[in-house]
């Protein structure tokens, strides 16, 4: 099928192979975007490949298998995209990781290296090859996958938390420096989403996965803040946005204590009602007597009253 309305422009989405990534990527086909997809899986990037062509026509879609966690992964991608002349003219740094447990003796080290490698260290250094580009041309647009837990401390994941406010600032530091150019950078801040990341960052089994939002409705609302330049956006309902007032007003320390709850394995949260059963069934008992005596004391007092 021929593309109807290419743009003939190009969306770089690292992460495209799941998730968030491939909603987004999703939505620059529909749109009439050329692509450049970038993640390991690379036979998930050619099924959508194939996909994206048959359903929208989508007239070039280059597949960049890497891992993006390696040394140097950013400069290898951007040297691959610049040897076919194709130009970046909107990227997105979708791909992103987590790791679950306490810092000091739970998490394993080597994982949260190449998490802050893949988070932090790639997406800067790609930003800065592309976004040199970009100013070159006096046009272009970033979108960086941020989070909600960006702007707040989040226990139990500290270090994913950290990346996350990386991102935030790196991003809203740019929107600063770009701001007498034609090109935009826009921060996405998903609270927790149903994709696959909480089972890969070993934390499937916790609270937040109970609460999530729709991977659609993330996609949509950071695709549609993009194209309009805004600087940041949380994506979804009251809910995500009650969170993000939340984070700049409450103490710190009742936001870690209220994010790590979110973080807790929900077979923790169960034990520890259990432990709890018979503190509650005695506070129970104790408050159902103090309201059956409180009762035959009123009752006896009312009669008392009466035969007087
Ligand atoms: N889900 C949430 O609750 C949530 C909330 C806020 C922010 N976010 C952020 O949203 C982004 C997307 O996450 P998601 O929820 O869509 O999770 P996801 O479904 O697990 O997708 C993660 C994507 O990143 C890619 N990726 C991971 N490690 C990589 C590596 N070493 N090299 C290259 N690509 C790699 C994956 O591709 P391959 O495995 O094929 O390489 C995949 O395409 C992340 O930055 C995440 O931090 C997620």
């Amino acid at each position: 099928m021929e593309n109807k309305k290419g743009t003939g422009k190009t969306a770089l989405i690292t992460g495209a192979s799941s998730g968030i990534g491939q909603e987004l990527a999703k939505l620059f086909a529909q749109d009439g975007y050329n692509l450049v997809l970038v993640a390991r899986s690379v036979d998930t990037l050619h099924r959508l490949a194939e996909v994206f062509e048959l359903n929208y026509g989508t007239a070039q879609v280059t597949v960049i298998e890497k891992d993006l966690s390696e040394e140097d992964a950013a400069r290898d991608v951007y040297e691959r995209v610049q040897s076919k002349g194709i130009v970046v003219d909107v990227l997105v740094n979708d791909a992103g990781v987590g790791v679950h447990g306490k810092f000091a003796n739970e998490t394993d080290w080597e994982a949260e290296k190449s998490m802050i490698h893949l988070n932090v260290l790639t997406t800067t250094l790609l930003t800065k090859l592309c976004l040199r580009d970009m100013v070159a041309r006096n046009e272009g647009k970033v979108l960086n996958l941020a989070s909600l837990v960006s702007i707040m401390p989040f226990p139990l994941m500290t270090v994913y938390a950290a990346t996350k406010a990386y991102i935030n600032s790196f991003t809203q530091s740019l929107v600063n420096e770009l701001k007498d150019t034609n090109v935009t950078i826009t921060a996405l801040m998903p609270n927790a989403t149903d994709t696959d990341f909480f089972n890969k960052a070993g934390a499937s089994d916790v609270l937040a996965t109970d609460m999530v939002d729709d991977p659609v409705v993330v996609a949509r609302d950071g695709y549609e803040a993009l194209m309009s330049g805004k600087p940041k956006v949380v994506p979804g309902g009251l809910v995500n946005k009650a969170y993000e007032v939340m984070a700049y007003v409450a103490p710190q320390e009742t936001m870690a204590g209220m994010m790590r709850y979110t973080l807790t394995p929900k077979s923790e949260i169960a034990r520890k009602l259990d432990e709890r059963k018979p503190l509650f069934w005695a506070v129970g008992i104790g408050l159902a007597a103090a309201a059956v005596t409180g009762i035959t004391l009123a009752a006896r007092n009312r009669r008392t009253l009466a035969a007087d």
